[in-house]
């Protein structure tokens, strides 16, 4: 797991499907035709991760694993088939990611009972499910394990029907909790993208779902979809055919206003009120404009079965890419929990170059290019403080910060033993400019700690500045600024020197106070 992909900025988009074998076309409609709009939508250039949730499918139907693996390919292969694309999209399997599980797991630790217990799904499919005992823990966590599904990628975007908005909105919760709890911002408060859902009624007039036996298979051949519209009830409306019909009120005239191509549907609806048509005609009508969508799926789906070691292995790749990503948040979350798994951060290794200068090496550190600037400022003098622990310096800081108030933080000078009170803050540079520039608040500190690092090397090049270098010149660039204004300090390289600036003042050289911690004693 060494090579980590890069953050990239695009938007991230998540959403999964428990394997419930071959989809339906309520599934095609109201998730998966959305999902490949999503994918193929290049304005908007979506980072997108579409999963099989397999661990969901068994929080209910732990009794009965024995088909889970050939549904969750059934799956795979509609998804393919419908156009998901794995050179665009990640399509992954929930359980091959353990990030997940392991994400679920440290959330489990802070969530209350209560907020999982509130979740309106948990006591409905309690009910609705009455074969199945669903008094279990997996069960109760199943939102839980949700949220670490989407927070894992720090998805921004989770297009979901009606029926999961309440799942999204746990992770909402769980993401701002979070983030205030320790006082970081690596959770995004993800959005639901409510997939626009008509009204698509199974053979029965009912909503098309598998628990109803009311499908119509989005990859079933011509011939059976044929059959299965001709055996549909009209609802009552034309029961002789010489009646006209509504067909706002009839099943079938729902499934030809999704499926039938506009110049067709007019007539169709028309001859319907008229008396005109007969009903197993609209009916044959409404079965070929279905089948002229799901045929060539069908096609594309015969084909990706012919190898399904080919698939498999897709999938497994695909997951490792998942499982790439995932764990660029989880080394964050490691970090922040105690859970790390290199010591660098306790066993910093500090490092002497000739060429650079004296400092240290933040190349342990790389989980703080996930944070926001003010959060990687304070945990850069965090680290900075730590470091000086290890060579016998110790500083306090006397604020209380239990709220989250960095900006005023990063003010509050730290104390020394001998109560000197010095100002530490830290710029990083790009590595395309060469001077760090801080802003410094109009106020008496007895000494500056200067952090500079460059965000290519990783290095840390830290200067303790006591007052006596810029005290006059401080209090010159005071002059021209209002009480709240920052008086801007840079530092940069001139041949072997460091030089400070104050204001317009000449250059202060300050090359030997790089890592000289004589000011803090
Ligand atoms: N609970 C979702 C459903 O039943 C499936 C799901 C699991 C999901 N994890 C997810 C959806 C994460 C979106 C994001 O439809």
């Amino acid at each position: 797991m060494s090579e980590l992909p890069n953050r990239s900025e695009r938007p991230r988009v998540l959403s999964g499907m428990r394997p419930t074998g071959k989809l339906h076309l309520g599934n095609y409609m109201g998730a998966l035709a959305n999902w490949v709009k999503l994918q193929n939508d290049e304005a908007a250039n979506y980072e997108c991760y579409f999963f099989i949730a397999d661990w969901h499918a068994l929080t209910t139907d732990y009794a009965d694993p024995g088909r889970l693996q050939s549904k969750t390919i059934d799956v795979a292969l509609d998804w393919l088939a419908a156009g998901l694309n794995p050179n665009k999209s990640t399509i992954f399997i929930q359980s091959h990611v353990p990030q997940h599980a392991e994400l679920h797991l440290l959330f489990s630790m802070m969530t209350p009972l209560g907020w999982l217990e509130r979740v309106p799904t948990y006591k409905e499919q309690q009910e609705n499910l009455k074969g199945k005992d669903l008094s279990t823990y997996g069960f109760l966590g199943y939102p839980l394990l949700q949220a670490a599904d989407i927070l894992a990628y720090q998805a921004q975007y989770v297009p979901v029907g009606r029926d999961q908005v309440a799942h999204v909105e746990l992770t909402r919760e769980v993401a701002r909790r979070f983030n205030s709890m320790y006082r970081t911002e690596i959770f995004p408060e993800p959005e639901a993208l409510l997939t626009p859902s008509p009204k698509l009624p199974g053979t029965d007039g009912r909503k098309m779902s598998k628990s109803y036996s009311n499908t119509i298979g989005l990859t079933e051949d011509a011939v059976t979809v044929a059959r299965k519209l001709g055996a549909m009830s009209t609802n009552g409306q034309r029961i002789r055919q010489t009646d006209a019909g509504d067909p706002d009120q009839c099943p079938v005239g729902d499934l030809h206003k999704i499926f039938t191509p506009e110049v067709e549907l007019a007539q169709i609806l028309k001859d319907c009120r008229s008396a005109k048509s007969s009903c197993q005609g609209c009916k044959l009508v409404a079965a070929i404009s279905i089948s002229d969508l799901t045929q060539p799926i069908l096609e594309r789906r015969e084909e990706l079965d012919k190898n399904r070691s080919h698939l498999w292995d897709m999938l497994r790749e695909q997951s490792e890419r998942a499982a790439a990503r995932a764990e660029l948040t989880m080394r964050d979350v490691r970090d922040i929990l105690g859970t790390s798994r290199d010591l660098g951060k306790l066993e910093a290794d500090i490092s002497f170059t000739g060429d650079i200068g004296l400092g240290y090496s933040l190349a342990e550190y790389s989980g703080i290019f996930g944070l926001s600037p003010v959060v990687r400022a304070l945990k850069i003098r965090a680290i900075w403080i730590e470091l000086l622990s290890n060579e016998g310096i110790s500083l306090s800081q006397v604020g209380n910060f239990a709220n989250f108030m960095p900006e005023r933080e990063l003010e509050e000078p730290f104390i020394t033993p001998r109560k000197k009170r010095i100002f530490v803050t830290t710029q990083s540079i790009t590595g395309d400019d060469d001077t760090f520039s801080f802003k410094v608040p109009q106020k008496s500190y007895e000494v500056w700690a200067l952090l500079c690092w460059d965000k290519k090397t990783f290095f840390l090049s830290d200067f303790v500045i006591p007052q006596k270098f810029y005290s006059q010149q401080f209090s010159q660039a005071r002059k021209t600024l209002s009480n709240d204004e920052r008086v801007v300090v840079t530092i940069r390289k001139e041949g072997s020197r460091d030089l400070m600036n104050l204001g317009t003042s000449e250059p202060i050289d300050v090359t030997s106070l790089l890592g000289n911690y004589d000011p803090l004693n």
